[in-house]
């Protein structure tokens, strides 16, 4: 198994694991418009590959915290997806620990994600809400654990908080039930 930055002549490789993982093309359509999203950017893309076959995909795009001069660098992990014969392999752990490692080294401070609280707690997100990040849109009480947050520079978290701002094509409700 391979993991390497997408680059726009994978596009067709990203399109098509997103939509084969979920069953339809909601994501896939998303990526696609985050893909030429000027207020996602910086944005980091990963593949994963089985021999030459694309297996996996993670995308991280920009965020920001609503107001704040801070300048602190935030990334949101959305979507993640591992076409149905490669799951639960380990794919998508490996993914997320590729890309975290790829976004620290460029100086990215912390990284959010809406997604299973079962899941990315093995990959090191904490629920998000009590820490002071409140989400795009409202989380219902019974998924507040689903907002989670991850620091990539020690002691970052407790230094700010806030609403967090996503990219303008993410920026829709529909994106943020859980
Ligand atoms: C969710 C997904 C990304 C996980 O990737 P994966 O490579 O299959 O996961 P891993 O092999 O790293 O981890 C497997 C473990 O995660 C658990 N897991 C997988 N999907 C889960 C989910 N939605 N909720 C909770 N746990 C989940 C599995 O039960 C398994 O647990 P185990 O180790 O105790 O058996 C993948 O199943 C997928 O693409 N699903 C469809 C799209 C999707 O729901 N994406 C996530 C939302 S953005």
């Amino acid at each position: 198994m391979k993991i390497r930055v997408a680059t726009d002549s994978d596009f067709n490789d990203v399109f098509l694991v997103e939509k084969d993982a979920f069953g339809y093309d909601k994501e896939a359509n998303l990526v696609k418009d985050l893909l030429s999203d000027a207020s996602a950017k910086p944005l980091y893309s990963f593949l994963a590959f089985n021999n030459d076959r694309a297996v996996g995909h993670i995308l991280f795009t920009s965020a920001c915290i609503e107001g704040s001069q801070d300048g602190a660098s935030i990334s949101l992990l959305a979507p993640l997806a591992i076409i149905p014969d490669f799951q639960k392999q380990g794919i998508g752990g490996k993914l997320i620990d590729y890309g975290l490692q790829h976004l620290k080294n460029s100086g990215v401070d912390f990284v959010f994600v809406l997604g299973h609280p079962g899941y990315y707690p093995r990959y090191g997100f904490k629920p998000a809400g009590v820490q002071g990040f409140e989400a795009p849109y409202p989380i219902p009480e019974e998924h507040a654990n689903a907002w989670m947050v991850q620091e990539l520079r020690p002691s970052v978290i407790g230094s700010v908080s806030g609403k967090i701002k996503c990219a303008d094509m993410l920026n829709k409700p529909e994106h943020w039930r859980e």
